[in-house]
């Protein structure tokens, strides 16, 4: 989870992110609730959880996505924590995430699930959109065809769970799914080169120590590859999947009705 973020160029190429994260915003229920902004980055949306009148605050492992955090939105509070091993000093009404979770490795999801259930309060609610099942899968498919043509192994950096995976998950940490939806999002990307921008931006920990020009040559490759079906009328476009979930921490009373 913890990568290295080019915090100017997110910034720059992909603020649709976070605009894509305001409509999670209309998820959250009731007036000025205390709200912790889970994996924070720039910090655009706790500014708008902030604008919309609840209490934010923002967490993120990035010291350099805090940093431009910070000084975008001084009246704020950011502090850096680690979203699979975190702790609150004051319980919150509710916990927001936006295209965070799926940077977790499958096997710290229930870790975090549990953070994510003690730092809310009984019946808190907990708000977020992660890749899902299928988010990808063009990209995907065609970095793995670029690799194994080369006897090379591609392991997907990403969880992009399903829905029903998912709320077993939400459940065993002590949840209740109010709402669980997984739909498509095609996304236009930023410029003649989007595609491109997008790989370099995001997927780096296939290409850990590997040969820059080796990299380039995949990349080239498998943009290459995926003019077909991602780029349209010179637009180039993300697979994007989403899972936007709503899930509420049980009560006691609830845990002892459902044994
Ligand atoms: C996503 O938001 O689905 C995503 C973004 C970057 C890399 C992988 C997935």
């Amino acid at each position: 989870m913890n990568i290295q973020w080019n915090a100017q160029g997110y910034t720059q190429n992909f603020s649709f992110v976070h605009e894509y994260g305001r409509g999670l915003i209309d998820l959250l229920e009731g007036g000025g609730l205390s709200v912790l902004d889970l994996g924070c980055g720039n910090g655009a949306l706790t500014q708008r959880l902030a604008q919309a009148g609840f209490r934010a605050e923002g967490l993120d492992a990035s010291p350099e996505l805090l940093e431009v955090a910070r000084q975008s939105y001084p009246g704020l509070a950011f502090r850096q924590g680690d979203a699979v091993d975190f702790q609150t000093a004051e319980p919150f009404d509710a916990v927001f995430s936006n295209a965070v979770l799926h940077w977790i490795d499958m096997d710290k999801q229930d870790g975090m699930l549990r953070c994510v259930n003690q730092a809310l309060k009984p019946g808190g609610q907990f708000v977020f959109e992660m890749g899902g099942h299928g988010n990808n899968a063009l990209i995907h498919g065609a970095l793995e065809r670029a690799f194994t043509r080369r006897g090379l192994s591609y392991r997907m950096p990403f969880y992009f769970p399903t829905v029903g995976q998912y709320a077993a998950r939400l459940e065993a940490a002590g949840f209740r799914v109010a709402s669980a939806a997984l739909f498509d999002r095609p996304t236009p990307l930023n410029g003649p080169e989007g595609l491109y921008d997008w790989l370099r931006m995001f997927i780096k920990s296939p290409f850990a120590g590997a040969d820059p020009a080796a990299r380039e040559e995949i990349l080239r490759e498998a943009v290459g590859q995926l003019r077909g079906p991602l780029l349209q009328e010179g637009v180039w476009y993300c697979d994007y999947v989403r899972l936007r979930c709503k899930a509420i921490k049980e009560t006691e009373i609830n845990h002892i009705e459902r044994k």
